[in-house]
């Protein structure tokens, strides 16, 4: 393991094409913040860069939509999301805007330095063009029948209801998200970079870091590793965005994929950061030195941008350098989903809670305790208001608020607000709380990334401090020995010192709070000098005898009311209803026939009574079976969507219908010559018609 003296931390940067919500707070924002502000206690070398994605499609829909521009829209989601993180003391170092000039010319730099290499490669391709909207269709912009489901609402790039990866060229009757038309393919040219070109490289990369990555981020990587890495178009054909840098006439009208763009935004980001410290040259330290190390934090959908497609490009722009290379990501903490009341956030079902409007009502500090004790880091997580809650008033409030306010009013009253006498690290020892082995669990939770360990760990502290106390009576003490009295005291208000250093990454406006009453001037993370683990420093003892509190104290957590959570708990049924609703109008509109064809018409379909003599899953398609079908005297295959519904044993044998004089269809690189009939049932399962009677095999149905 490389000694690394300084880190760079990155948080995924939100589109600015609509405000964040609480969870992207949950699985980036904040534990990024948590993993900082430690780093900072610790004294050592951090910087935390993130900022706004402005350019991509997405927004330049949204603009039309709306009739403004695209830059009115970010800047308008630019300045919300940038407030509400500050509002949640996301500390930030620097928050850019990829709409900078500094970024465009940063990515067009490695466009050019890339291009010159000779490493990507030219291809004109057919893509669906709309001619009303007047612009090339991005997969997810094209809609159609799903070629394995049927399911009549499929994406350009995957089926919701069947789960198939697709490409628009395989949807049936596609049409224009955009305007309903129906798009014709038309030949554009485009810049690939062959991420195939540094598979091997990148394996290399991946396997040495194996160890130590989350297993969800490795499994990501290693299913994309194993398929074979494809080149991948790194331009589109879009008036928004940063311009392909090249004056050749082929290069007109197009501008870097957004992808290839944003994450560069990390580096130049860094290079505005530095520039804005005075010294323009210091990003290079922490971006080229080997002694910096390069945390990414993002959520699970990123990955294999971070672990292969940013890899991929550094190592372009490495090849063949003496100087100036960059650094790899050392880890990528990728959390997974929260939901949110058992449900995923879905910004176009407007089914989320927003960051800034939770703060216009609720505490920051609840919220990011909450959310730190929900942190979804293997497995998906969920966000309900009885739990925000009761952690608020249950863990916040009557444990550790109160804890503090006993100890500082008591101190006040009958101490003349002075800390009585000195205390030692054995009387610790004796309450359970054995400091060095609590710092090896805090460190070991923080630095690998387990971050609801981390806050559990300061709230199982304040429980004992509160039991300690409570247990104590120094007020009834104080009356038969007070120097017993003073000695609790003494260890009480020292362990409100250590609870606002150890919580401090997580609620850190209300340590600051707590250090305030506990007599000391200035902010925590202000005391932190460099190179010096003050983290440890500031433990136990620190408050010496005679160490004056501020005359007065504060209630550091009201209680949430169930008033507070009713409307909040009518909104989201009422947003349920809504969803069961829609659900039911689904229901109703299959209930509309198909339009009348003539009985011709139906004589055209051929449909046969066929037996399944073999059957197999798909190797690239994991919701297909391979069928082999005996119709009469001929085999056909047939492809079938129903992997997930049927063993290919359970499918030997049976008697199905098959719609025989189908056009062929090559779908995963496989032949499929009909079509099989099929029911869908309770929640989208779907059942094989299968006929019934002697010496029907191959008969027409009719
Ligand atoms: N804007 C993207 C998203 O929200 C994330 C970009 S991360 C970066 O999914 F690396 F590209 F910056
Ligand atoms: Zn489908």
């Amino acid at each position: 393991m490389p000694q690394f003296t300084r880190t760079l931390v990155t948080t995924a940067l939100p589109y600015a094409n609509g405000p964040v919500h609480l969870g992207h707070l949950a699985g980036v924002y904040l534990p990024a913040d948590m993993y900082v502000r430690y780093k900072r206690l610790k004294g050592e070398d951090v910087i935390h860069i993130g900022g706004s994605d402005e350019h991509g499609v997405p927004i330049t829909i949204t603009a039309e939509k709306e009739g403004v521009s695209p830059r009115d829209v970010v800047d308008r989601y630019h300045r919300m999301n940038l407030d509400s993180f500050s509002k949640c003391g996301i500390s930030f170092d620097y928050y850019g805007r990829t709409t900078s000039e500094v970024h465009h010319k940063t990515a067009q730099e490695f466009f050019l330095e890339i291009w010159q290499k000779g490493i990507f490669q030219q291809k004109t391709e057919k893509l669906f063009f709309d001619r009303k909207a007047n612009r090339f269709l991005s997969d997810r912009y094209v809609t159609g029948s799903c070629p394995i489901c049927n399911n009549p609402e499929a994406n350009g790039d995957q089926c919701e209801q069947c789960g198939t990866h697709l490409s628009p060229l395989e949807l049936i009757n596609p049409k224009s998200k955009l305007s309903d038309a129906t798009p014709e393919l038309r030949e554009t040219m485009h810049w690939y970079f062959p991420l195939g070109r540094f598979q091997e490289q990148l394996e290399g990369y991946v396997k040495s870091h194996e160890e130590e990555w989350r297993s969800n981020v490795v499994n990501y990587t290693r299913t994309w590793l194993k398929q074979g890495l494809q080149d991948r178009a790194i331009t589109r054909d879009l008036n928004w965005g940063i311009r392909v840098p090249l004056d050749s006439a082929d290069a007109a009208g197009k501008v870097l994929y957004v992808w290839f763009d944003a994450v560069l935004g990390y580096i130049s980001f860094t290079k505005e950061w530095a520039e804005q410290q005075g010294e323009s040259e210091r990003w290079k330290t922490y971006w080229q030195d080997p002694g910096s190390r390069l945390v990414h934090f993002i959520g699970k959908d990123n990955v294999v941008f971070h672990t292969l497609m940013f890899p991929a490009i550094l190592m372009a722009w490495n090849e063949g350098r003496q100087s100036g290379c960059y650094n790899l990501a050392d880890n990528v903490p990728a959390s997974e989903f929260m939901n949110f009341e058992g449900r995923k956030f879905s910004k176009s079902r407007n089914y989320a809670v927003y960051l800034g409007e939770f703060l216009e009502k609720f505490p920051a500090d609840a919220l990011r305790y909450s959310i730190a004790m929900n942190y979804p880091e293997n497995k998906d997580s969920d966000f309900s208001w009885q739990d925000f809650q009761n952690r608020t008033n249950g863990e916040l409030a009557d444990t550790l608020g109160n804890f503090i306010k006993r100890s500082v009013d008591f101190t006040n009253a009958r101490f003349d607000g002075q800390v009585p006498c000195d205390s030692t690290p054995e009387e610790w020892v004796a309450l359970g709380i054995d400091w060095p082995h609590i710092l090896d669990r805090l460190d070991e939770a923080y630095e690998e990334f387990h971050f609801r360990d981390a806050a559990s760990l300061g709230m199982e502290i304040a429980r004992a401090a509160n039991r300690f106390l409570t247990v104590s009576e120094p007020w009834k003490v104080i009356k038969i020995d007070g120097e017993a009295a003073a000695r609790t005291m003494a260890i009480s208000l020292n362990l409100c010192h250590a609870l606002a250093i150890v919580l401090f990454p997580v609620i850190p406006e209300t340590c600051n709070r707590i250090y305030a009453m506990l007599g000391f001037e200035g902010r925590i993370e202000d005391r932190v000098i460099p190179g010096t683990p003050l983290f440890s420093q500031l433990l136990y003892p620190v408050l010496k005898k005679g160490h004056r509190l501020r005359a007065t104290s504060e209630i550091l957590f009201t209680k949430i009311e169930n008033s507070a959570i009713a409307p909040e708990l009518e909104k989201i049924a009422a947003l349920l209803v809504d969803a069961e609703k829609r659900e039911a109008g689904a229901e109703q509109s299959r209930m509309e026939f198909k339009p009348v064809i003539s009985f011709d018409d139906f004589l055209k379909v051929d449909l046969r009574v066929a037996k399944v003599i073999a059957a197999e899953t798909v190797k690239k398609a994991a919701k297909l079976l391979k069928l082999q079908l005996q119709v009469g005297s001929v085999t056909k295959q047939v492809l079938a969507g129903i992997a997930k519904y049927y063993t290919p044993e359970e499918m030997i044998g049976k008697n199905v219908v098959i719609v025989a004089n189908l056009a062929e269809r090559t779908i995963r690189d496989e032949l499929s010559e009909g079509m099989i009939l099929a029911v869908e049932g309770e929640d989208g399962k779907l059942f094989v018609i299968e006929p019934s009677g002697n010496e029907i095999n191959g008969k027409q149905i009719q």
